[in-house]
Order: structure tokens, then sequence, then C-alpha cells
């Protein structure tokens, strides 16, 4: 196996290798982003070697085997492990995805991890997702409706009106397409990012939902909404094959046809 090297003129340092256990045969490279902000040292790269004959077939399921028999200190998030929480969003391999959800397989040479690009860092692969979340809450993400509902029985809706909110309701907020936003990346203090934006146009599509005029005078904003500029990171990495850039043009197009 080759030597792991870092790009050139990184910061990143090289750290630890952990080798393979004596006798096994099918071994992949884990290069795994190491950062702990307490501690007073630059980020590293560790690296691991782990048998594949031993390990179930996602890159998960290579963390958790890293961290259960090799190295207990390695911090990342999952919960459901059948990508339906959003929590093991991570770069691998150069692009966002779910780790529960990506075939080591369908990785060639090394497995490189690290965490979300352009977060703050919490500890090795766990980015801090407050402004996130704080984004995600500033939509108001229920139903504001104006009118009681009916007494005897749920606000009901056509299957044709269901079937607009069924694609963005899908969003798991793991946060690939956000982090993967050159916009975003450079204002995300002022730029509401597309998971967010998907989030507010389920509630703009929602026929359900009496608060459109109020919810769309919030995005016209230069930065909130105009942000972005259609680059498709976004739609490129959702790892639930979502379309926010989509959803994003729809809304300025909302924007547009009510001036008129
Ligand atoms: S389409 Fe918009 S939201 Fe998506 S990556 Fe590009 S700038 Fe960002
Ligand atoms: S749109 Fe896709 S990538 Fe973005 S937060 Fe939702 S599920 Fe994740
Ligand atoms: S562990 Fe829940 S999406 Fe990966």
């Amino acid at each position: 196996m080759a030597e792991f090297r870092l790009p050139k003129n990184s910061r990143i340092r090289k750290g630890q290798h952990f080798a393979a256990p004596d006798g096994v045969s099918n071994v992949r490279r884990f290069a795994v982003y190491r950062y702990d902000p307490d501690s007073g040292e630059n980020p590293r790269v560790d690296t691991y070697e782990v048998d594949l004959d031993s390990c179930g077939p996602m890159v998960l399921d290579a963390l958790i085997k890293i961290k259960n028999e090799v190295d207990p200190t390695l911090t990342f998030r999952r919960s459901c492990r059948e990508g339906i929480c959003g929590s093991c969003a991570m770069n691998i391999d150069g692009g966002n995805t779910l780790a529960c959800t990506r075939a080591i397989d369908s990785i060639k040479g090394d497995v490189k991890i690290y965490p979300l690009p352009h977060m703050p860092v919490v500890k090795d692969l766990v980015p801090d997702l407050t402004n996130f979340y704080a984004q995600y809450a500033s939509i108001k993400p229920w139903l504001q409706a104006r009118t009681p509902p009916p007494p005897d029985q749920e606000r009901l809706q056509s299957k044709e009106d269901q079937e607009l909110i069924n694609e963005p309701a899908a969003c798991i907020l793991c946060a690939c397409c956000s982090t993967s936003c050159p916009s975003y990346w450079w204002n995300s203090d002022r730029y509401l990012g597309p998971a967010a934006l998907l989030a507010a146009y389920r509630w703009l599509v929602d026929s359900r939902d009496d608060a459109t005029g109020e919810r769309l005078d919030e995005l016209e904003d230069p930065f909130r909404l105009y942000r972005c500029h259609t680059i498709m990171n976004c739609t490129q990495t959702c790892p639930k094959d979502l379309n926010p850039a989509q959803a994003i043009a729809e809304t300025k197009k909302m924007l547009v046809e009510r001036r008129y």
C-alpha cells in the first residue's frame, strides 16, 4: 500500500497510523480528519487500516469498527444507520454525503473522511450546526392557518396538492447541500442556504397554509434568498435526491409573479 500523502501546503498535519492486525488480507485504509479545538493543536489526519472481511459494507460501518476496536476517541454523529436521521453527514471521498448509505466499495483507493466543509468543528467529524438549525427555525417550519380546522376531521388536501409537498417534505436536514454551496460558505450569516430555503418552499406550496404572503416577504432580501446563484452543488450532492436548487428557483418565480 503506497504511503498516504496530504495535499501540498496543507495546514493539516499527518497524525497517527493504525496498522491492520497481522494476517488479514482484505485491507482498506481510511484517512480520517481529527481535531479537538480544546487541545490547541492543529487538525491532523489519522490513518486506519481496516479489515473489510470483518466489517459491514458502508463507510459508517468502518467508522464504528474503528471506534469500537481501535480508537475510542474518534468522534462522529450517527443514529439511524438507514439514511433517515441525517446525523452521519460528512465529506467522504470529496463529496458531502451520509456515511451510512455510502458503500466502501464505491470508493477507489484510500477512503478520505472530513467533516462537512466550512462549518466550525466541535470535534473530529462533528460540525457545529447551531446556525444551520437557527436558520431552519427562522423560516417558521410549521403550518400557519388562519381558519379553524373542520370540527370532525383533519385539514384535508387533494392528492395533487399533497404531491407538491411530497418531495420537499422528504428533506432530512442533513446539511449536505448547504455545506456544499459556495454562496453559503461565504455568507452563511445572512444567506439561508438551500436546506432552509427548501423547507421554506415546502410551506409556500402547502395548500393548507395561509401565511404565503408573510413567508415571501421574509424571503425577499438580497441575502436570505438572492445569494443563490444557481451553482447547483446542492442538488448534485443531496443524498436523498432532492432538488433544493429548483425549489429556490420556484420561490424566486413566486416573488416575481406576485408583483404583476
Ligand atoms: S443552486 Fe443556489 S443553493 Fe444550490 S449550491 Fe448553488 S448557490 Fe447554493
Ligand atoms: S435537501 Fe438533501 S442535502 Fe439538503 S438537507 Fe435536505 S436531505 Fe440533506
Ligand atoms: S445514521 Fe442516520 S442518516 Fe446516517
